[in-house]
């Protein structure tokens, strides 16, 4: 009985932060967020401008995770009726799991990677993927603040991939956080409820023709006049496809490489 309730503790405990963060597209593994029983959210997929969704990622009250994309169901678990109030999940390995009662799992992605930490998500194309650990974070420290509930559905593009390449304005925006490009080309990532600046790059250019990038070694750059290097994040893996996220905690973090997925791009 004493075990029980200090399971059940643990379990409110654990799940009662995460509910927002959930409704989102990513699932982090650290600080962990879940897709809780009943919840599902939707994308429409509009990475810089282009439509390509509509995308959804249920987990169903019967314990069936559901992908359906443009509408049509495309992916899921089949673990109908295999527990009660399961959840999803991404661990410190990379491996995504839909667990049921407490910590049972009942379906596993399969694919574990090396320790630290990962970020699961809709991709642009509709599929699931994995992708981690994280190469790069930026320095500033995490928020802490809860940005609030007034917008419980987050579409906005706060992802973006290897080999995209964005010109001067808005990069990525999560809630009240958001990574501009200026027209001076300092990369700033920019809290909007207090107006501070929570990071950037310091980098300047009177040349106005600058862009970041991101390549498939998982390095972040700001360059201008076609290709000359403003600012690199320093760090490089394995070549594969990595992601930038502007993080719920309102920090940024380079995942990858992708270590699995429902739908490759090539
Ligand atoms: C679920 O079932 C469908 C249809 O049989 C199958 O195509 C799909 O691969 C299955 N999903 C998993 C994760 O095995
Ligand atoms: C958020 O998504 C859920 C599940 O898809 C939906 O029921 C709800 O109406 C949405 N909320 C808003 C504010 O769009």
């Amino acid at each position: 009985m004493a075990l029980l309730i200090v399971l059940l503790a643990t379990f409110v405990g654990l799940l009662a932060p995460l509910v927002m963060a959930s409704t989102d597209f990513v699932i982090y593994s650290d600080p962990p967020t879940a897709l809780l029983p009943g919840q599902s959210f939707q994308y429409d997929l509009t990475p810089q401008g282009i439509p390509y969704g509509p995308a959804s990622l249920s987990m169903n009250h019967d314990c069936d995770l559901v992908l359906h994309f443009h509408n049509q169901k495309t992916w899921a678990t089949n673990t109908t009726g295999l527990g009660t109030d399961c959840y999803l999940t991404v661990d410190s390995h990379g491996e995504a799991a839909v667990k049921r009662d407490l910590h049972y799992p009942v379906w596993s992605s399969g694919k574990k990677s090396v320790q630290g930490s990962y970020a699961f998500l809709v991709q642009w194309n509709g599929g699931l993927g994995i992708y981690g650990p994280t190469t790069w974070s930026s320095s500033n420290p995490p928020s802490l603040r809860d940005a609030g509930d007034e917008h419980p559905n987050v579409t906005t593009d706060y992802v973006f991939y290897s080999y995209s390449i964005l010109p001067i304005g808005k990069i990525l925006d999560y809630k009240n956080f958001k990574l501009v490009l200026r027209d001076d080309c300092n990369l700033v990532l920019e809290d909007t409820a207090t107006g501070k600046i929570r990071w950037q790059t310091s980098t300047s250019s009177p040349l106005h023709d600058c862009f970041v990038t991101l390549d498939n070694q998982g390095e972040l750059f700001v360059k201008h006049n076609r290709r000359d290097v403003l600012w690199r994040s320093g760090t490089r893996s394995t070549p594969f496809l990595y992601i930038l996220v502007l993080r719920y905690d309102g920090t940024l973090g380079v995942y990858g490489p992708q270590i699995w997925t429902t739908k490759p791009f090539w």
